[in-house]
């Protein structure tokens, strides 16, 4: 059995009378200490299935199985406890918390989990040393980007998700951050998920999934990743 295993995943949304199928009949799977990257154009279902994968959506149909848990059947209650201690996650558009510096942010997330990283050092690692004191209104898009990275991390979660975390940041601090999330999948043996538009980014992965239409497919395993410092686009 693969350590992530999403099984025939079917999410509708009733709006109505009108029903939209997100994911229809999904299938992949990854294994643990992986580096995946999911690809496909807007509207194909990618966040639906990192919503899934997380623990903050539920399937309609279908079975989805972490590290032989298996998700779809978890209660609230366990569901909480899941996306506390199992779960990085770092939003399409960053979600932190107004009224705390970035520092508080990484801290908080951390004083909720059983084996955190020391966030100083993560924000230190993300770029913003000189940045810790300050109030994400005080800080730039990219730099806010940053924190949400350097708090999901720093909760040293058996699997990080992450929906375009570039997509806010330039040419250069995108690649740092890539760069460092293909470390800590390394170095940390964490399993990693990045949701990218960017094609020429397919290479740095482990395993390449596609999505279409409500559907992974063509789903390919890298045998010989290449370090993101060699990836231009
Ligand atoms: N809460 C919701 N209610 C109704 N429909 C939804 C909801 N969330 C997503 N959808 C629909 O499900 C489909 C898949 O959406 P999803 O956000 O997963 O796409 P995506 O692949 O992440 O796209 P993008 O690249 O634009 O972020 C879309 O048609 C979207 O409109
Ligand atoms: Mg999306």
């Amino acid at each position: 059995m693969s350590y992530i295993e999403f099984k025939d995943v079917v999410k509708e949304y009733k709006m109505g009378e009108v029903s939209i199928k997100a994911l229809d009949k999904t299938n992949f799977e990854i294994e643990k200490g992986e580096l995946a990257v999911v690809v496909g154009p807007s509207g194909a279902g990618k966040t639906t299935a990192l919503n899934i994968l997380g623990g903050m959506d539920t399937a309609t149909k279908g079975k989805v199985i972490v590290d032989n848990k298996e998700i779809s059947s978890l209660k609230e209650k366990q569901l909480i406890q899941y996306r506390r201690e199992d779960i990085g996650f770092v939003f399409q558009f960053y979600n932190l918390v107004q009224n705390l510096t970035a520092l508080e942010n990484v801290e908080l997330a951390t004083q909720i989990c059983k084996k955190p990283l020391d966030p100083k050092t993560i924000l230190k690692k993300v770029g913003l040393e000189d940045r810790m004191k300050n109030f994400p209104s005080q800080l730039s898009g990219g730099e806010q980007q940053r924190v949400a990275i350097a708090r999901a991390i720093a909760k040293n979660p058996k699997l990080l998700l992450c929906d375009e975390p570039t997509g806010a940041l330039d040419y250069k601090t995108g690649k740092q951050i890539l760069q460092l999330l293909q470390d800590t999948c390394r170095k940390e043996k964490m399993t990693v998920v990045i949701i990218t538009h960017n094609q020429a980014l397919t290479p740095m992965a482990d395993r390449i999934i596609h999505f279409k239409n409500g559907t992974a497919y063509d789903i390919k395993i890298n045998e010989n990743p290449t370090p993101i410092e060699y990836i231009e686009w």
